[in-house]
């Protein structure tokens, strides 16, 4: 049985389903120049579920979130080893934005990564995403780095990170 961990107006969010696959490639095709096999889809719904989501609108998939986690030096402790939740790709669709999805699809992430007991939380976005980089800094994510040339079209991305304290 599906979890709504959250609604809003007509939108659900809930935990991904291996059927949601498809249509979440399908969002990410429309939405992002990076795109990844369905095995690498299925493999982060396996070790992530609790920060795999989606959002629904009547049945149909519009938006969603994947991360996964690891092990590295902190992006806020100098030389400290940390487990960190990483933001592999978040998209919504270009109809559906600006309603407020993308913030609750982070926002329920950001809770699914701390139930795992990570120690921060971070993502590599486009500079040039404003609207991508606000809705991180509204969160609380800070921008800690800038990784030049990170995309296959040359562009840098910041680093943004959260950190969490329990
Ligand atoms: C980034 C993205 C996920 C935001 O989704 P969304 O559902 O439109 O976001 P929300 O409506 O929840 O917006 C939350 C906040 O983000 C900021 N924001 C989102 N889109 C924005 C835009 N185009 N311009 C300025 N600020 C924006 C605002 O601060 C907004 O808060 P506010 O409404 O109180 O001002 C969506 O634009 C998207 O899918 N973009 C293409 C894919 C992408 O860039 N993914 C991120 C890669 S890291």
């Amino acid at each position: 049985m599906q979890v709504i961990l959250r609604q809003l107006g007509d939108c659900i969010i809930r935990r991904c389903d291996l059927a949601d696959i498809i249509p979440i490639m399908e969002i990410n095709m429309k939405t992002l120049p990076e795109h990844y096999s369905d095995y690498f889809y299925e493999s982060l719904l396996a070790e992530l579920p609790e920060a795999f989501l989606v959002g629904e609108i009547q049945g149909i998939p519009v938006g969603y979130i994947m991360c996964k986690t690891e092990y590295g030096f902190s992006n806020f402790k100098k030389l400290g080893f940390v487990k960190k939740g990483h933001i592999v790709s978040i998209a919504v669709l270009e109809g559906h934005r600006q309603k407020g999805i993308g913030k609750a699809i982070v926002e329920e992430a950001l809770k699914g990564v701390k139930s795992k007991k990570c120690d921060e939380l971070y993502l590599e976005v486009r500079c040039s995403n404003t609207g991508g980089v606000k809705l991180y800094e509204n969160l609380g994510f800070i921008i800690k780095q800038r990784l030049k040339v990170y995309y296959r079209d040359g562009e840098d991305a910041f680093l943004m990170a959260i950190e969490f304290h329990y």
